[in-house]
């Protein structure tokens, strides 16, 4: 092998590019001629190929999004797009590639596999929804500027005697509520994988206030329900003022975490390693703090578990 190249897809998370950065440089101190293909699969189908030195990936270790730009193609999901892209990665002399995205990016990666271009795939998304590693890349930076939102809210809420409820992402993984829910000190934590009772909400947010609590911050992943909503209902229930926060896109934006960046940057280079030892239709993963691989069929065959005990504990703290 000697040509790889590096692309991101799916939904941007904080440490792509401290991702793009790892590949492109371990490539290169490999031996590898490395290339950027540029918004994700859909670049890839239009050819949006160029070479990258060390210097391309220069100063962007620190910055949110992804240099490379990403993208959702379908065209992509047919074989007729697949064997296009492989093509034109073929034409243009690559023989492996790193797929730094999602669950859905993982698929599309391991598909081309299948036309003959070695594929290892790196987690990328705010979501922490691979159950198959500990961590994805972006959800570090993603809970830190979910907590920073819920220490701001708890300011004006307390003032208010409000309950405040904050919306954020993960699709149908509740992990950024969970961890940004404890961390923050949140009265309830709302998530998907859990389900919640409205009537025992409510209870709850009154019997804080009737023991002193000046504020009710309640978390609700975006997987279960809408703020909007809520706080319409809480307030004509309780009586209570209650605000809605929706965090929106903020979750995904933001220079990556010190952690994001060094699990960028391990992971990136483990995914080289595995294209110099030939394998391919691999995903990168963290364990237990280690850096490990496996096939992406088995990884995208794991069944999620929600960290109960954590949710055990948020719940026993927040009373
Ligand atoms: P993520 O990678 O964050 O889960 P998506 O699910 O949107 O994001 O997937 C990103 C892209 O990966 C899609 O736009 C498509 O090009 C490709 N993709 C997703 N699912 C498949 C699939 N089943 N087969 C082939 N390609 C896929
Ligand atoms: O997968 C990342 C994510 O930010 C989810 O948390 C959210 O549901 C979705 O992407 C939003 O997608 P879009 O950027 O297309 O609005």
């Amino acid at each position: 092998m000697k040509t790889i190249a590096v692309l991101t897809s799916g939904g941007d998370a904080p440490g792509m590019n401290a991702a793009i950065r790892a590949v492109v440089r371990t490539g290169l101190d490999k031996g590898f001629r490395v290339m950027g293909v540029q918004r994700g699969y859909s670049g890839l189908i239009n050819g949006e190929i160029f070479p990258m030195d060390r210097h391309s990936v220069a100063d962007i270790i620190q910055r949110g999004g992804t240099i490379l730009r990403t993208a959702r193609c379908a065209e992509f999901k047919t074989e007729e797009g697949r064997k296009r892209g492989a093509n034109i990665l073929k034409t243009f002399g690559i023989d492996g590639l790193v797929v730094i995205g999602g669950d859905g990016s993982f698929r599309g990666a391991q598909l081309l596999s299948k036309l003959g271009i070695a594929t290892v795939g790196l987690p990328g998304t705010i979501d922490n929804d691979l159950p198959y590693s500990d961590y994805t890349i972006g959800f570090d930076t993603a809970i830190n500027t979910v907590l920073d939102a819920i220490n701001k809210l708890r300011d004006t809420s307390t003032s208010h005697e409000r309950v405040s409820i904050v919306e954020v992402m993960g699709r149908n993984c509740g992990d950024i509520a969970l961890y940004a829910g404890l961390a923050g000190g949140a009265e309830s934590i709302i998530v998907p994988e859990k389900g919640y009772n409205q009537d025992e909400l409510c209870r709850t947010i009154l019997e804080g206030k009737l023991r002193g609590k000046m504020h009710n911050l309640i978390i609700l992943a975006e997987g279960i329900g809408g703020a909007d909503d809520l706080a319409k209902k809480v307030e004509g229930i309780t009586g209570i003022q209650t605000r809605a926060t929706i965090l929106g896109h903020i979750q995904r934006g933001g220079s990556p975490t010190c952690m994001d960046r060094v699990l960028a940057s391990r992971m990136g280079y483990r995914a080289v390693e595995l294209l110099q030892e030939g394998k391919s239709s691999k995903v990168v993963g963290i364990k237990d703090g280690k850096i490990f691989d496996m096939d992406i069929d088995d990884a995208l065959a794991v069944e999620r578990h929600f960290d109960e005990k954590l949710y055990e504990i948020a719940n026993a703290l927040s009373y």
